[in-house]
């Protein structure tokens, strides 16, 4: 159990803070909210008590007994302001202390995640960017509006992230300062990464099918965390049906040879990529143009061509600085059978780095926590467990260690 300040400033989003509220006390943290006076327009006090359960303030005068100004801040693990107007922004930056979440901001020495929401305009003003950026500087983390349609009939950068979103990164720095510490070096600033996630659909007929059972979950935890590390990431996504991470560009494709097309055309303006999709190994040779009928009492049988391996096609296409990284799911007797079997695959495909996971005690897919071994052609470069979210992390702790290797 963490305990969270969520700070809620004057905007039309505030009520999507509700549903933010609501996940982080699901998920069992103590949250405090401290709205702004703003904020209050949007949504009532009433609303933020009710939801947790807590004693709500905007001012530093109110409830002095119950609500001490500087106490909130300095007892927080992390303060997510959701939304974070223009405004609040420039605020925070300039370090003004006029109503209590100021304050907050002030005196908090923990992670602070900061979730702008405001009309393109004001988000692309030079104003905001700089103290976007003085925020930055100062260790702040700023999270990529959503692009998309805004209050008015206006569309563009500038939408608060989904809450489902908003929650994973606050989770993902929770308690983790290696997360909190690479994204607050916005480490892979200026690069652009490709990552592919979920499972193919190799078409029958037109009605069916051959899948598998990828969520998509870890690619989506790996686009989520390059934009956070200040990368442009574009994420190629197979048949995903969660929620897809804001600020990132999204190509969907539903068959292994589109998931190729596109990433080999995606190749040329990476600078890393991760397979992190299940791609098909099979397809059928020779779709049916109809649906397929029943034919007496018969069964079926179709017959299989290989696809393309997008993994080592892209290795052996790759240019000299560009990492790539592959996945790899085996069910080996132990950890020496995995890295035995981890190392001929990562020769086999030519890629940069491997990350393995042994699945002989069950999938993992669907789960929100995995336990992977991240190796590169000398030997085992990491040994990780937790989210997906703190795995992904890892990985792009070691590809931002093999991109410098390369230089
Ligand atoms: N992969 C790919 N194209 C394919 C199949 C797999 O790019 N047609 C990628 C996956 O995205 C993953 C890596 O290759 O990053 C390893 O996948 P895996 O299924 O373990 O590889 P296979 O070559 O199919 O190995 P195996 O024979 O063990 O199934």
């Amino acid at each position: 159990m963490s305990r969270i300040v969520l700070g809620v400033a004057g905007g039309i989003a505030a009520y999507k803070a509700c549903e933010v509220l609501r996940r982080l006390s699901e998920s069992g943290h103590e949250v405090t909210v401290v709205p702004t006076p703003n904020a209050l327009e949007f949504v009532g006090a009433t609303t933020w008590a009710a939801l947790s359960g807590r004693a709500v303030a905007t001012s530093v005068f109110e409830n002095i007994t119950e609500v001490p100004h500087v106490r909130i801040g300095q007892q927080a693990d992390l303060v997510v302001v959701a939304p974070a107007t223009a405004d609040l922004l420039a605020r925070a930056a300039t370090g003004r202390a006029d109503d209590l979440l100021t304050n907050v901001l002030l005196t908090a020495t923990c992670p602070v995640l900061m979730v702008p929401a405001m009309h393109t305009e004001m988000w692309l003003h030079p104003a905001t960017q700089a103290n976007v950026a003085t925020l930055r500087e100062r260790g702040v983390l700023v999270m990529e509006p959503a692009s998309g349609r805004l209050t008015g009939a206006d569309t563009g950068p500038g939408r608060l992230p989904e809450p489902v979103d908003i929650v994973a990164v606050a989770t993902s720095v929770l308690g983790d300062e290696r997360t909190a510490d690479a994204v607050r070096a916005r480490d892979l600033t200026g690069r652009h990464v490709v990552v592919s996630a979920g499972g193919t659909h190799e078409a029958l007929d037109p009605v069916r099918f051959l899948g598998n059972a990828s969520s998509g979950l870890q690619g989506i935890a790996l686009a989520r965390a390059a934009s956070l590390r200040g990368a442009r990431v574009t994420l190629v996504a197979a048949n995903v049906s969660l929620p897809l991470p804001s600020g990132c560009t999204v190509r969907t494709v539903r068959s292994t040879a589109e998931l190729a097309e596109a990433m080999l055309e995606l190749q040329a303006d990476a600078d890393a990529i991760v397979m992190a999709a299940a791609p098909a190994d099979f397809t059928p040779e020779a779709p049916a143009d109809g649906k397929i009928k029943k034919d007496g009492d018969g069964g079926l049988t179709v017959s299989f061509k290989q696809t393309t391996d997008v993994l080592k096609t892209l290795s052996h296409a790759r240019p000299r600085e560009q990492v790539i990284v592959g996945f790899a799911a085996e069910t080996a007797a132990d950890e020496a059978d995995l890295l035995r079997l981890g190392r001929a695959k990562l020769e086999r495909k030519g890629c940069d780095l491997l990350v393995l996971n042994n699945v002989s005690g069950g999938a993992v897919f669907g789960e929100p926590d995995n336990t992977v071994t991240i190796i590169d052609a000398t030997g085992v470069v990491e040994a990780a467990a937790g989210s997906k979210s703190a795995i992904a992390h890892r990985i792009w702790d070691a590809v931002v260690a093999a991109g410098q290797e390369k230089k």
